[in-house]
């Protein structure tokens, strides 16, 4: 099975499935594009010899998306950090077969703008107990796309943004790439 990755930054998430998948010989991360020239997820991509390109917004709406996946005979496309839109023709090409991560216990924390930080921000203003992360399969509203797995972690009161962060990635690392595995 071929798995493409979408992301628009850091790529942690993309290094940890990498990683996962490396030694299966059943799974390959096929390739990796970005919305950022300059986003290090790339350089990640580069590194371990993966196909991998940036994109303008205009060719995404020209199909640049749906044209490569087809042609590299994609299976699974997983958003992992990715901060625009995915585009109707992709939704279309690839019916539940499009994931997202999101680092919040979905329905509560999602939405247009809420992403990295300003999650972790609005999750201890608002004192939750508890926060955690969300996969689920991306449908043309933002964090709305039914939810595949969610795990909690516990928040304190003294955690800042930053720790809460640091909690959620770690849970990400765990689960993201297991749950790929568990869906091809
Ligand atoms: C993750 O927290 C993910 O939940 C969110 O964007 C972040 C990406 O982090 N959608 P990284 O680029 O994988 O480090």
């Amino acid at each position: 099975k071929k798995i493409a990755i979408l992301a628009s930054g850091n790529g942690s998430n993309a290094e940890e499935i990498i990683n996962y998948f490396k030694h299966n010989p059943k799974v390959e991360v096929a390739c990796i594009a970005s919305n950022k020239p300059e986003a290090y997820v790339l350089e990640r991509a580069k590194n371990h010899e993966i196909h991998h390109f940036s994109f303008t917004k205009k060719e995404m709406e020209e199909g640049i998306l749906e044209k490569t996946f087809q042609e590299l005979k994609i299976d699974l496309v997983v958003l992992a950090g990715f901060l625009i839109k995915v585009p109707d023709g992709l939704l279309h090409l690839y019916p539940e077969r499009i994931i997202n991560i999101h680092p919040a216990l979905l329905p509560k924390f999602g939405g247009k703008g809420m992403y990295g930080l300003h999650v972790h921000r609005a999750v201890k203003e608002k004192g939750e107990k508890e926060t955690g992360i969300t996969i689920h399969y991306v449908n043309e509203k933002y964090d709305e796309g039914r939810i595949i797995f969610q795990e909690k972690v516990e928040v304190e009161e003294k955690d800042s943004p930053e720790e809460i962060a640091q909690k959620v990635h770690a849970l990400e690392h765990k689960y993201f790439p297991k749950v790929i595995e568990s869906l091809l």
